[in-house]
């Protein structure tokens, strides 16, 4: 069986002031009419599990819901300790109740526009799995962007690659490399894993981790179907992300590669470019008026936004916050939260 397993733990701070720590970017409807969580669980269209933070737990709940999709499990994390951890609960849970079940490992966070193209990859992705494969998914990259990890693959498969080398986030001058060899693809951050080889995998590279999740496990509580993790067992786990906890040192990851308008639409340019534009190049959302303006993104959320003469800039207007920022810099949104934060 296969088991979609959502993580909707992220901040999503380059995306302030609409992304914010109680309604990150994951909740919020950034294109259209659903959240992409509510995009994540419909690929699918069956039940997830999703691993969020305890403060999400019933938004998450009430936003599957929404869709049909009333979750099979919300496990609740009482503090973010990195992704391996979350796909280690979940792993663990699910190899309890069905230890050949393969889990269909999802950021809560991206784009998807061609859906049939990611359901072909998924089903040229079950034979690999099923064949002892920790499978990634790789996607032809555009620019050598160093927020990404970068998949070399080696001899073909069926269906597929063996990784030859998984690099997470290489520097810059390693990523151009990459990118202009044409033997690398990005990692999409979604997998499918048979549990019981990821968490053997994790057992080896992770030494430990997979104990402190299972001790949080075993000393949590279930009510309904929300799973409490143990505070303080979790709380006490180094965190780690599966790219370099597992991905990076396991010999028998494999990669399918596919080209389905994937986006992980982690800054305001990003969005804009996902966004469909006016004559102008502007990417309006909500009550905005704009003259002799190009290249912008232009939201606001109940007042009335006037932009005159601005170029490639960004400019977003919330209840209690207003950012206005050079389109080219939005990558440095991050520091304004990191500021508020110093600041209290
Ligand atoms: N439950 C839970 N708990 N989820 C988490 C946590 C956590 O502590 N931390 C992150 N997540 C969720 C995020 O919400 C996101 O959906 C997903 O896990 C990936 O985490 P990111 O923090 O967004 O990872 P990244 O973007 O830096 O890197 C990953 O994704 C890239 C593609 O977007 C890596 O897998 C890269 O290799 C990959 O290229
Ligand atoms: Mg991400």
């Amino acid at each position: 069986t296969l088991i979609p397993v959502i993580l909707s733990g992220g901040a999503g701070t380059r995306l302030w002031p609409l992304s914010r720590e109680l309604m990150p970017k994951q909740l919020l409807k950034l294109t259209g009419e659903r959240t992409l969580l509510q995009d994540t669980a419909g690929r699918l269209g069956v039940p997830p599990v999703v691993v969020c933070n305890v403060e999400h737990r019933f938004i998450v709940a009430e936003q599957l819901r929404e869709v049909g999709l009333e979750p099979r499990a919300v496990v609740i994390e009482p503090v973010g300790r990195n992704t391996a951890p979350a796909a280690a609960v979940a792993a663990l849970m699910l190899a309890d109740s069905d230890p050949d079940a393969l889990m269909l490992l999802m950021p809560s966070d991206h784009l998807i526009a061609d859906v049939p193209a990611f359901h072909r990859a998924l089903e040229a992705a079950v034979p690999l799995a099923e064949a002892g494969r920790l499978v990634t998914f790789g996607i032809p990259p555009t620019n050598p962007n160093t927020g990404y990890g970068y998949i070399k693959r080696g001899k073909a498969l069926d269906g597929g690659f063996e990784v030859e080398r998984f690099v997470e986030k290489p520097d810059l001058a390693t990523a151009e490399t990459y990118v202009a060899s044409g033997d690398y693809t990005w990692n999409s951050g979604i997998f499918l894993l048979p549990v019981r080889l990821f968490l053997d995998e994790l057992s080896r590279h992770a030494p430990g981790m997979a104990e402190s999740c299972k001790a949080a496990l075993d000393q949590g509580r279930s009510d309904l179907f929300f799973f409490r993790l143990d505070d303080k067992a979790f709380a006490a786990i180094a965190g780690q992300s599966i790219d370099y906890a597992v991905m990076e040192k396991s010999d028998k990851v494999a990669v399918v590669p596919v080209d389905m308008g994937w986006s992980d639409i982690g800054s305001w340019s990003a969005l804009w470019q996902e966004t469909s534009h006016d004559a102008d190049g502007n990417a309006i959302q909500g009550d905005v008026l704009a003259l002799e303006s190009s290249g912008c993104y232009l939201r606001s959320q109940g007042r009335l936004v006037a932009a005159v003469g601005l170029k490639d800039m960004v400019v977003i207007a919330t209840d209690d916050a207003v950012l206005v920022a050079d389109k080219a810099r939005d990558q440095e949104v991050k520091a304004v939260v990191e500021a508020l934060k110093r600041e209290g």
